[in-house]
């Protein structure tokens, strides 16, 4: 029995479990500028200080409207810092983001220029600052829905050079995977940029978490509105539950189907318009919920959706489409649009009243595609040994967005990798004060490089002799020395090439002479430390084939191997000549002896040989 109950509790407790199984979605907040963690009321929401962000200035911050966050600090960045500045998130776990960036002013005296700049979410331009923005509540912010896969994510802002861009703080928020899906276009290409949020019939702005809203649909911001104007229109509200709203994978509050705008006997047609950007597709979703209760069957409500006068919804239903009263019901549908204006109309049929409870509207970008990343950690190599200064930026990615390409890099679109290479390297006359990395090689596509008049040291890498397509090589004026790489002979394709200015000596390399004079290609060399070899510069020193050279070796190696043998045997005899003379010095009286011994047989002898005697008597000197 006890083990039933048990089994029983653990049935029922893996069902709780599965019910409430889907952890929490990611969700990161940053204060900019901020020395500490903040918590903001009344949510108690958790704003991260901007960790180990070293560009920009941090500074206090006036907010500009009273939806941003209640943060005290902002981080700006002037021109000097570059006109490219971006906040860099790492471990962001692959998925769908909501990714909202709110606006600051600094709250200085005298500072009163709007800033005006373009933000940029992995590489795609999602948003201009429009003139006037810290006038409208609304505008106070950017978002967008964007799918990151590889763990990062990366959120630039490019200066336009009106006002220093300043950021109060940035939200990174996980949505359902699949949310907003629109139909086939729909996917990880696409960023959707909310327009606008309007719930119908609202008086106040509300968050999601305002509405008690679910995590999963990423907090979104919805702004109020009570009329679409001239008493087209009248607000019904309830306090009835709503079924079917807070479904995958968009999670909408409940509160935003218990308001609605209902047409009026006085202009039966009623419509909203919004100001866009012409030319962008934008995808369009209308939420309805059947809340009045003198409507309670199908057929009752009946009309027409148009978006700027094509009709885009027929017979519009709601509770025939929904199943019923008190049920939420959405469509969405895409359209491009080629004025300035998007209007909704709503076109009641058989004298019905149209009704609507929210709208959404989304720009459709087409995510841009990014930099090889092998091109872009080279170009990252390059910019610090060669003390790239702020003013460059070089932050973000070097080709994307296209309105925002890093100055001095040149691009170029490969298709054979799908993605973005560096094609010309400008940076003459850019105060650099490095030396060339040996990874300027990895930058494989190159065919132009001009960092002519900088102050450049140290050897030209001979890795530059493998960029195989390069055409032109501006490195004059400089203080580079060391001689030229032999490898450079090898850049077959090479049309001009300037060393001319630096302390660079040696011979130049025969194969580099012989393809430059072959293609006719220009060149200089002049005002170097001393470099020869090549019809125009001084002639080098005698000239030796290899062959030469290895035989000249030999003959050295003969003549010292010779000196050692004579000086070996001239040592060896030296010593001998010694050891006998220590010999004789030590041995004197076994000398005697003997001498006395030859003595006496030289006396012995002395009658038969006088020349013996001689020869006996001189003996000893022969040692000495
Ligand atoms: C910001 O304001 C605080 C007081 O609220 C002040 O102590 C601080 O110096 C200010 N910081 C800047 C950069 O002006
Ligand atoms: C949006 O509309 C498309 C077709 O137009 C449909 O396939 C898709 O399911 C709709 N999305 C949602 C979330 O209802
Ligand atoms: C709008 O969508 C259509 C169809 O998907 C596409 O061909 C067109 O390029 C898009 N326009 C823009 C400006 O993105
Ligand atoms: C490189 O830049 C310098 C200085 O701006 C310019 O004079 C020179 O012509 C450029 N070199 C090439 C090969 O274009
Ligand atoms: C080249 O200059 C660097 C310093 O700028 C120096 O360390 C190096 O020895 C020089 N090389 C030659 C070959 O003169
Ligand atoms: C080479 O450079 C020098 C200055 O370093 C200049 O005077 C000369 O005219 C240049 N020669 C050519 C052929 O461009």
């Amino acid at each position: 029995m006890l083990r039933f109950t048990l089994l029983l509790l653990l049935v029922f407790c893996s069902v709780l479990d599965s019910s409430s199984a889907r952890p929490a979605p990611f969700a990161m907040r940053i204060s900019c500028g901020a020395r500490q963690n903040v918590h903001t009321k009344p949510t108690n929401t958790l704003w991260f200080k901007d960790f180990a962000y070293t560009g920009g200035i941090p500074a206090n911050s006036s907010a500009p409207s009273f939806i941003t966050p209640p943060l005290k600090t902002l981080r700006y960045f002037p021109l000097s810092e570059g006109p490219e500045n971006c906040y860099i998130i790492n471990r962001v776990p692959k998925g769908h983001y909501n990714v909202r960036v709110f606006f600051g002013l600094v709250k200085l005296p005298n500072f009163d220029t709007e800033p005006l700049f373009d933000i940029s979410v992995e590489g795609t331009q999602i948003y201009s600052l429009k003139s006037g923005w810290s006038g409208h509540d609304d505008q106070a912010f950017a978002e967008a829905l964007v799918f990151l896969t590889d763990g990062t994510v990366s959120i630039c802002f490019h200066s336009t050079g009106h006002g220093d861009p300043a950021i109060l703080a940035l939200e990174i928020l996980q949505v359902d995977s699949k949310s907003y899906y629109f139909g086939p276009e729909w996917g990880e290409g696409v960023i959707l940029r909310t327009v606008t949020r309007l719930s119908c019939g609202n008086g106040k702005p509300k968050f999601d978490v305002d509405y008690s809203g679910d995590h999963w649909g990423g907090d979104r911001f919805w702004s109020p509105i009570k009329t679409f104007g001239q008493n087209s229109d009248q607000i019904r509200s309830t306090e009835t539950s709503i079924k079917q709203n807070a479904k995958a994978p968009n999670y909408y509050p409940e509160a935003l189907y218990q308001t609605a705008l209902v047409s009026t006997d006085n202009q039966p047609n009623f419509a909203y318009t919004m100001d866009v950007d012409p030319n962008r597709n934008y995808s369009v979703w209308l939420h309805f919920a059947e809340i009045d209760d003198s409507v309670r069957s199908a057929g009752k409500r009946v009309f027409d959706i148009l978006i700027n006068g094509n009709v885009v919804f027929q017979d519009v239903d709601v509770v025939k489409m929904s199943g019923g009263q008190y049920t939420a019901l959405v469509l969405n549908t895409t359209v491009p649009i080629n004025g300035r204006t998007l209007t909704i109309t709503l076109q009641p049929k058989g004298g019905s009243h149209a009704i609507i409870n929210a709208i959404e509207v989304f720009e459709v970008i087409v995510a841009e595609l990014k930099t090889l990343p092998e091109e872009v950690r080279a170009l990252q190599t390059l910019k610090n040994s060669l003390g790239l200064p702020h003013r460059l930026g070089w932050n973000g990615d070097p080709c994307v967005p296209k309105q925002h390409p890093w100055r001095g890099a040149d691009c170029q679109f490969d298709k054979t990798s799908n993605k973005w290479v560096i094609d010309g390297l400008g940076l003459d006359n850019q105060g650099l004060r490095g030396f060339l990395p040996i990874d300027i090689s990895r930058l494989r596509h190159l065919q132009s490089i001009n960092l002519s008049g900088n102050s450049i040291r140290g050897a030209i890498p001979s890795s530059v002799g493998t960029i195989a397509s390069l055409e032109v090589l501006d490195l004059s004026y400089n203080f580079l020395n060391g001689s030229i790489p032999e490898s450079l002979g090898k850049l077959t394709s090479l049309r001009r090439l300037n060393l001319n200015g630096n302390s660079l000596s040696g011979r130049v390399p025969a194969a580099l002479g012989g393809s430059l004079l072959h293609h006719r290609a220009s060149f200089n060399f002049t005002d170097n430390a001393g470099l020869c070899g090549i019809p125009g510069l001084p002639t080098c020193g005698p000239h030796l084939s290899t062959g030469a050279k290895i035989g000249i070796g030999f003959g050295v190696l003969i003549i010292v191997l010779l000196l050692v043998v004579c000086s070996v045997v001239w040592w060896k005899r030296r010593q001998n000549i010694q050891r006998a003379q220590q010999i004789a010095a030590r041995g004197a009286p076994y000398a005697k002896s003997r001498t006395q011994l030859s003595h006496d047989i030289q006396l012995a002898r002395h009658h038969y040989h006088h020349g013996a005697r001689h020869a006996s008597e001189n003996g000893p000197s022969l040692l000495s």
